[in-house]
Protein backbone atom coordinates (compact mmCIF):
# COMPACT_ATOMS: atom_id res chain seq x y z
CA UNK A 1 0.00 0.00 0.00
CA UNK A 2 1.14 3.96 -1.11
CA UNK A 3 1.49 5.72 2.43
CA UNK A 4 0.03 9.33 0.87
CA UNK A 5 2.30 11.37 3.08
CA UNK A 6 6.05 10.22 2.39
CA UNK A 7 4.72 10.90 -1.35
CA UNK A 8 3.96 13.97 -0.39
CA UNK A 9 7.13 14.41 1.35
CA UNK A 10 9.33 13.01 -1.35
CA UNK A 11 7.57 15.60 -3.78
CA UNK A 12 8.60 18.64 -1.34
CA UNK A 13 11.98 17.25 -0.96
CA UNK A 14 12.70 16.18 -5.11
CA UNK A 15 10.31 20.10 -5.89
CA UNK A 16 13.08 21.83 -2.74
CA UNK A 17 16.37 20.23 -4.35
CA UNK A 18 15.28 21.67 -7.78
CA UNK A 19 15.31 25.11 -5.87
CA UNK A 20 18.84 24.65 -4.19
CA UNK A 21 19.93 23.19 -8.12
CA UNK A 22 18.55 26.73 -9.91
CA UNK A 23 20.01 28.69 -6.88
CA UNK A 24 23.41 27.00 -7.22
CA UNK A 25 22.91 27.24 -11.49
CA UNK A 26 22.06 30.75 -11.58
CA UNK A 27 25.10 31.64 -9.14
CA UNK A 28 27.50 29.73 -10.89
CA UNK A 29 26.01 30.87 -14.66
CA UNK A 30 25.40 34.39 -13.19
CA UNK A 31 21.88 34.49 -14.45
CA UNK A 32 20.46 35.86 -11.58
CA UNK A 33 16.86 36.83 -13.59
CA UNK A 34 16.64 33.22 -14.83
CA UNK A 35 17.21 32.52 -11.48
CA UNK A 36 14.56 34.40 -9.71
CA UNK A 37 11.56 33.30 -12.22
CA UNK A 38 12.74 29.43 -11.71
CA UNK A 39 12.98 30.21 -7.66
CA UNK A 40 9.56 32.18 -7.95
CA UNK A 41 7.95 29.09 -9.80
CA UNK A 42 9.75 26.51 -7.19
CA UNK A 43 8.59 28.75 -4.29
CA UNK A 44 5.31 28.53 -4.84
CA UNK A 45 4.57 25.03 -5.70
CA UNK A 46 6.21 24.22 -2.18
CA UNK A 47 3.87 26.53 -0.42
CA UNK A 48 1.12 24.66 -2.35
CA UNK A 49 2.23 21.39 -1.99
CA UNK A 50 2.65 22.53 1.93
CA UNK A 51 -1.69 24.32 2.05
CA UNK A 52 -2.00 20.70 0.35
CA UNK A 53 -1.11 18.62 2.93
CA UNK A 54 -2.73 20.91 5.58
CA UNK A 55 -6.12 20.64 3.75
CA UNK A 56 -5.62 16.50 3.82
CA UNK A 57 -4.99 16.43 7.28
CA UNK A 58 -8.18 18.72 8.08
CA UNK A 59 -10.31 16.42 5.80
CA UNK A 60 -8.64 13.28 7.98
CA UNK A 61 -9.99 15.11 10.77
CA UNK A 62 -13.33 15.49 10.08
CA UNK A 63 -13.76 11.85 8.21
CA UNK A 64 -12.03 9.59 10.95
CA UNK A 65 -11.09 11.98 13.93
CA UNK A 66 -7.07 12.52 13.14
CA UNK A 67 -5.77 15.29 13.81
CA UNK A 68 -2.56 14.29 13.47
CA UNK A 69 -1.41 15.68 9.99
CA UNK A 70 0.79 13.17 9.67
CA UNK A 71 -1.71 10.61 10.33
CA UNK A 72 -0.94 6.74 12.08
CA UNK A 73 -4.74 6.21 10.76
CA UNK A 74 -3.09 6.06 6.99
CA UNK A 75 -2.24 2.52 8.39
CA UNK A 76 -6.42 1.87 8.77
CA UNK A 77 -7.31 -1.10 7.29
CA UNK A 78 -11.34 -0.66 6.94
CA UNK A 79 -13.23 -4.09 7.45
CA UNK A 80 -15.32 -3.81 4.05
CA UNK A 81 -12.07 -3.96 2.47
CA UNK A 82 -10.73 -7.28 4.20
CA UNK A 83 -11.37 -10.60 2.20
CA UNK A 84 -13.22 -13.28 4.38
CA UNK A 85 -10.99 -16.18 4.81
CA UNK A 86 -11.95 -19.64 5.92
CA UNK A 87 -9.92 -20.17 9.35
CA UNK A 88 -9.85 -23.89 11.27
CA UNK A 89 -9.13 -23.98 14.58
CA UNK A 90 -8.16 -26.39 17.24
CA UNK A 91 -11.32 -26.83 19.87
CA UNK A 92 -10.09 -25.10 22.63
CA UNK A 93 -8.94 -21.81 20.20
CA UNK A 94 -12.33 -22.07 18.42
CA UNK A 95 -14.69 -21.49 21.62
CA UNK A 96 -12.31 -18.60 22.97
CA UNK A 97 -12.28 -17.06 19.09
CA UNK A 98 -16.05 -17.48 19.39
CA UNK A 99 -16.48 -16.24 22.24
CA UNK A 100 -14.33 -13.40 21.33
CA UNK A 101 -16.14 -12.65 18.68
CA UNK A 102 -19.74 -12.13 20.02
CA UNK A 103 -18.24 -10.09 22.82
CA UNK A 104 -17.09 -7.78 20.34
CA UNK A 105 -20.03 -7.40 18.16
CA UNK A 106 -21.38 -4.53 18.49
CA UNK A 107 -24.41 -4.94 20.55
CA UNK A 108 -22.74 -7.31 23.65
CA UNK A 109 -19.63 -4.36 23.37
CA UNK A 110 -21.89 -1.49 24.56
CA UNK A 111 -23.02 -3.87 26.96
CA UNK A 112 -19.79 -4.57 27.66
CA UNK A 113 -18.61 -1.04 28.29
CA UNK A 114 -22.12 -0.14 30.57
CA UNK A 115 -21.41 -3.24 33.07
CA UNK A 116 -17.63 -2.15 33.52
CA UNK A 117 -18.68 2.03 33.55
CA UNK A 118 -21.56 1.29 35.92
CA UNK A 119 -19.22 -1.16 38.13
CA UNK A 120 -16.74 1.94 37.88
CA UNK A 121 -14.38 -0.55 36.60
CA UNK A 122 -11.60 -0.26 33.31
CA UNK A 123 -13.65 0.02 30.34
CA UNK A 124 -10.31 -0.69 28.18
CA UNK A 125 -10.73 -4.17 26.14
CA UNK A 126 -7.44 -5.35 25.68
CA UNK A 127 -6.71 -9.24 23.83
CA UNK A 128 -3.24 -10.91 23.60
CA UNK A 129 -2.81 -13.57 20.97
CA UNK A 130 0.13 -15.58 21.71
CA UNK A 131 1.34 -18.39 19.68
CA UNK A 132 3.83 -20.10 16.65
CA UNK A 133 4.39 -18.09 13.67
CA UNK A 134 1.42 -19.01 10.65
CA UNK A 135 -0.94 -20.21 13.40
CA UNK A 136 -3.11 -17.77 12.11
CA UNK A 137 -2.87 -15.16 14.69
CA UNK A 138 -3.32 -11.82 12.72
CA UNK A 139 -5.76 -13.08 9.98
CA UNK A 140 -7.70 -13.95 13.19
CA UNK A 141 -7.63 -10.29 13.90
CA UNK A 142 -8.81 -9.40 10.46
CA UNK A 143 -11.74 -11.83 10.26
CA UNK A 144 -12.91 -10.77 13.84
CA UNK A 145 -12.52 -7.49 12.48
CA UNK A 146 -14.78 -8.29 9.01
CA UNK A 147 -17.44 -9.64 11.28
CA UNK A 148 -17.85 -7.21 14.01
CA UNK A 149 -17.32 -4.16 11.19
CA UNK A 150 -14.73 -2.16 12.95
CA UNK A 151 -11.30 -0.95 11.41
CA UNK A 152 -8.18 -2.24 12.18
CA UNK A 153 -5.50 0.67 13.54
CA UNK A 154 -2.62 -1.19 12.83
CA UNK A 155 0.90 -0.30 14.30
CA UNK A 156 3.87 -1.40 14.01
CA UNK A 157 5.50 -1.11 16.94
CA UNK A 158 9.01 -1.68 15.97
CA UNK A 159 8.77 1.25 13.68
CA UNK A 160 8.48 3.64 16.97
CA UNK A 161 11.59 2.94 17.93
CA UNK A 162 13.62 6.45 17.31
CA UNK A 163 17.26 7.40 17.89
CA UNK A 164 16.69 10.86 19.07
CA UNK A 165 16.58 11.06 22.56
CA UNK A 166 12.44 10.96 23.52
CA UNK A 167 11.29 10.73 20.01
CA UNK A 168 9.90 6.95 20.92
CA UNK A 169 8.22 7.89 23.83
CA UNK A 170 6.55 10.74 21.84
CA UNK A 171 5.32 8.18 19.20
CA UNK A 172 3.82 6.41 21.26
CA UNK A 173 1.97 8.51 22.91
CA UNK A 174 0.97 9.80 19.25
CA UNK A 175 -0.58 6.46 18.64
CA UNK A 176 -2.58 6.66 21.49
CA UNK A 177 -3.78 10.10 21.01
CA UNK A 178 -4.73 9.55 17.62
CA UNK A 179 -6.39 6.26 18.39
CA UNK A 180 -8.40 7.83 21.87
CA UNK A 181 -9.16 10.90 19.04
CA UNK A 182 -10.65 8.14 16.88
CA UNK A 183 -12.50 6.39 19.26
CA UNK A 184 -14.21 9.57 20.16
CA UNK A 185 -15.47 10.15 16.73
CA UNK A 186 -16.23 6.66 15.61
CA UNK A 187 -19.85 4.92 15.39
CA UNK A 188 -18.15 1.74 16.24
CA UNK A 189 -14.97 1.32 17.81
CA UNK A 190 -11.88 0.50 15.89
CA UNK A 191 -9.23 -2.13 16.96
CA UNK A 192 -5.85 -1.16 17.53
CA UNK A 193 -3.69 -3.67 16.70
CA UNK A 194 -0.17 -4.17 17.72
CA UNK A 195 0.56 -6.95 15.43
CA UNK A 196 3.93 -8.61 16.52
CA UNK A 197 4.24 -7.04 19.76
CA UNK A 198 7.33 -9.30 21.18
CA UNK A 199 9.70 -6.39 22.17
CA UNK A 200 7.00 -4.65 23.60
CA UNK A 201 5.72 -7.12 26.31
CA UNK A 202 8.74 -9.12 26.44
CA UNK A 203 10.22 -8.80 29.97
CA UNK A 204 11.65 -5.24 31.23
CA UNK A 205 15.43 -4.84 31.38
CA UNK A 206 17.23 -4.72 34.63
CA UNK A 207 19.75 -1.75 33.45
CA UNK A 208 23.47 -2.13 33.34
CA UNK A 209 26.18 -0.16 32.63
CA UNK A 210 26.19 -1.86 28.97
CA UNK A 211 23.59 -0.94 26.41
CA UNK A 212 21.88 1.44 29.33
CA UNK A 213 20.60 4.35 26.99
CA UNK A 214 18.88 1.88 24.81
CA UNK A 215 17.53 0.00 27.71
CA UNK A 216 16.06 2.57 29.49
CA UNK A 217 14.65 3.89 26.22
CA UNK A 218 13.08 0.69 25.72
CA UNK A 219 11.94 0.65 29.19
CA UNK A 220 10.11 3.87 29.10
CA UNK A 221 8.29 2.83 26.02
CA UNK A 222 7.12 -0.13 27.84
CA UNK A 223 6.00 1.91 30.68
CA UNK A 224 4.08 4.53 28.83
CA UNK A 225 2.35 1.66 27.04
CA UNK A 226 1.68 0.13 30.01
CA UNK A 227 -0.10 3.78 31.28
CA UNK A 228 -1.84 3.64 28.17
CA UNK A 229 -3.44 0.50 28.48
CA UNK A 230 -4.49 1.59 32.19
CA UNK A 231 -6.58 4.66 29.95
CA UNK A 232 -7.43 2.29 26.72
CA UNK A 233 -10.79 2.93 26.21
CA UNK A 234 -11.47 1.25 22.80
CA UNK A 235 -10.10 -2.34 21.65
CA UNK A 236 -6.72 -3.26 21.51
CA UNK A 237 -5.31 -6.80 19.89
CA UNK A 238 -1.88 -7.73 20.33
CA UNK A 239 -0.19 -10.65 18.63
CA UNK A 240 3.35 -12.48 19.41
CA UNK A 241 5.13 -15.42 19.19
CA UNK A 242 6.42 -15.20 23.13
CA UNK A 243 5.04 -17.82 24.83
CA UNK A 244 6.96 -16.89 27.83
CA UNK A 245 8.96 -14.15 29.18
CA UNK A 246 6.26 -12.00 29.09
CA UNK A 247 6.33 -9.15 31.80
CA UNK A 248 3.87 -9.58 33.86
CA UNK A 249 2.51 -6.09 34.44
CA UNK A 250 1.50 -6.52 30.77
CA UNK A 251 0.09 -10.00 31.22
CA UNK A 252 -1.90 -8.24 34.01
CA UNK A 253 -3.81 -5.99 31.76
CA UNK A 254 -5.00 -8.36 28.58
CA UNK A 255 -8.35 -9.26 29.49
CA UNK A 256 -8.48 -11.90 27.09
CA UNK A 257 -5.79 -14.04 25.80
CA UNK A 258 -5.65 -16.73 23.03
CA UNK A 259 -2.96 -18.88 22.69
CA UNK A 260 -2.71 -20.46 19.09
CA UNK A 261 -1.41 -24.25 18.62
CA UNK A 262 -0.31 -25.83 15.21
CA UNK A 263 -3.24 -26.98 13.69
CA UNK A 264 -4.26 -31.18 14.36
CA UNK A 265 -4.26 -33.36 11.24
CA UNK A 266 -7.65 -33.18 10.65
CA UNK A 267 -7.34 -29.06 10.51
CA UNK A 268 -4.71 -29.40 8.51
CA UNK A 269 -6.35 -31.76 5.75
CA UNK A 270 -9.10 -28.83 6.14
CA UNK A 271 -6.50 -26.33 5.26
CA UNK A 272 -4.77 -27.89 2.41
CA UNK A 273 -8.23 -28.52 1.07
CA UNK A 274 -9.34 -24.56 1.50
CA UNK A 275 -5.72 -23.45 -0.02
CA UNK A 276 -5.54 -26.11 -2.68
CA UNK A 277 -9.15 -26.84 -3.89
CA UNK A 278 -7.63 -28.86 -7.19
CA UNK A 279 -5.79 -31.37 -4.73
CA UNK A 280 -6.79 -35.24 -4.94
CA UNK A 281 -8.34 -35.75 -1.56
CA UNK A 282 -5.90 -38.51 -0.06
CA UNK A 283 -3.13 -36.52 -1.33
CA UNK A 284 -4.62 -33.91 1.23
CA UNK A 285 -5.13 -36.54 3.73
CA UNK A 286 -1.29 -38.04 3.15
CA UNK A 287 0.00 -34.58 3.40
CA UNK A 288 -1.67 -33.31 6.31
CA UNK A 289 -0.61 -36.71 8.23
CA UNK A 290 3.29 -36.82 7.01
CA UNK A 291 3.83 -33.07 7.45
CA UNK A 292 3.03 -31.45 10.58
CA UNK A 293 2.72 -27.47 9.02
CA UNK A 294 1.52 -24.51 9.79
CA UNK A 295 -1.30 -23.00 8.18
CA UNK A 296 0.96 -20.01 7.29
CA UNK A 297 3.46 -22.73 5.99
CA UNK A 298 0.52 -24.73 3.71
CA UNK A 299 -0.26 -20.56 2.33
CA UNK A 300 3.33 -20.51 1.66
CA UNK A 301 3.88 -23.49 0.08
CA UNK A 302 -0.18 -23.25 -1.70
CA UNK A 303 1.66 -19.81 -3.56
CA UNK A 304 4.88 -21.53 -4.70
CA UNK A 305 2.52 -23.57 -6.40
CA UNK A 306 0.89 -21.74 -7.95
CA UNK A 307 3.93 -19.32 -8.97
CA UNK A 308 5.71 -22.81 -10.28
CA UNK A 309 2.47 -23.69 -12.09
CA UNK A 310 2.43 -20.52 -14.45
CA UNK A 311 5.96 -21.55 -15.66
CA UNK A 312 5.31 -25.48 -16.24
CA UNK A 313 1.73 -25.07 -18.12
CA UNK A 314 0.00 -26.14 -15.10
CA UNK A 315 1.42 -29.52 -14.05
CA UNK A 316 3.10 -29.75 -10.93
CA UNK A 317 5.32 -32.68 -10.27
CA UNK A 318 4.61 -34.94 -7.06
CA UNK A 319 8.43 -34.44 -6.13
CA UNK A 320 8.44 -30.75 -6.45
CA UNK A 321 5.31 -30.63 -3.87
CA UNK A 322 6.96 -32.88 -1.23
CA UNK A 323 9.95 -30.94 -1.56
CA UNK A 324 8.02 -27.55 -0.90
CA UNK A 325 6.74 -29.80 2.14
CA UNK A 326 9.74 -30.57 3.28
CA UNK A 327 11.59 -27.40 2.63
CA UNK A 328 8.93 -25.65 5.19
CA UNK A 329 10.09 -27.82 7.46
CA UNK A 330 13.39 -27.57 7.74
CA UNK A 331 13.12 -23.80 7.75
CA UNK A 332 10.65 -23.78 10.54
CA UNK A 333 13.27 -25.76 12.17
CA UNK A 334 16.10 -23.42 11.47
CA UNK A 335 13.82 -20.39 12.63
CA UNK A 336 12.98 -22.38 15.93
CA UNK A 337 16.50 -22.91 16.69
CA UNK A 338 16.68 -19.52 16.35
CA UNK A 339 14.44 -17.99 18.25
CA UNK A 340 13.93 -20.48 21.06
CA UNK A 341 10.73 -22.82 20.11
CA UNK A 342 11.17 -26.37 20.52
CA UNK A 343 10.40 -28.18 16.84
N1 LIG B 1 -5.93 -21.91 11.49
C1 LIG B 1 -5.85 -21.55 10.20
N2 LIG B 1 -6.82 -21.87 9.33
C2 LIG B 1 -6.74 -21.52 8.03
N3 LIG B 1 -5.71 -20.83 7.50
C3 LIG B 1 -4.70 -20.50 8.33
C4 LIG B 1 -4.72 -20.82 9.72
N4 LIG B 1 -3.60 -20.34 10.28
C5 LIG B 1 -2.91 -19.72 9.31
N5 LIG B 1 -3.57 -19.80 8.15
C6 LIG B 1 -3.12 -19.25 6.86
O1 LIG B 1 -1.82 -18.72 7.03
C7 LIG B 1 -1.79 -17.33 6.72
C8 LIG B 1 -0.83 -16.61 7.62
O2 LIG B 1 -1.30 -16.64 8.95
P1 LIG B 1 -1.01 -15.45 9.99
O3 LIG B 1 -2.29 -15.01 10.57
O4 LIG B 1 -0.19 -14.40 9.32
O5 LIG B 1 -0.13 -16.18 11.08
P2 LIG B 1 0.57 -15.53 12.36
O6 LIG B 1 0.09 -14.12 12.50
O7 LIG B 1 0.17 -16.40 13.51
O8 LIG B 1 2.05 -15.62 12.09
C9 LIG B 1 -3.24 -16.87 6.86
O9 LIG B 1 -3.50 -15.77 6.05
C10 LIG B 1 -4.00 -18.12 6.43
O10 LIG B 1 -4.12 -18.16 5.02
MG1 LIG C 1 1.25 -12.37 12.41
Amino acid sequence: MKNPGKVTKNIILFVFSMAVYCLVYSIISRQTTEFLKWWTVLSILIILMFIAKKIRACINYFTSGDSSGNSETENMILHDKIKPKKMFYNQKESQAINTLNSLLSEENYRKVLDRLDSKGMRKGFACLFTGGPGTGKTETVYQIARETKRHIMAVDISQTKDCLYGASEKKIKGIFDTYNNLVGKSEVTPILLFNEADAVISQRKELSDHNRAIDQSENTIQNIILQEMENLTGILIATTNLSQNMDIAFERRFLYRIAFDKPSAENREEIWRTLMPDLPEELCQELSKKYELSGGQIENIARKVEVNLILSNNILPMATLLQYCKDEIHSSIDNSRKIGFTA
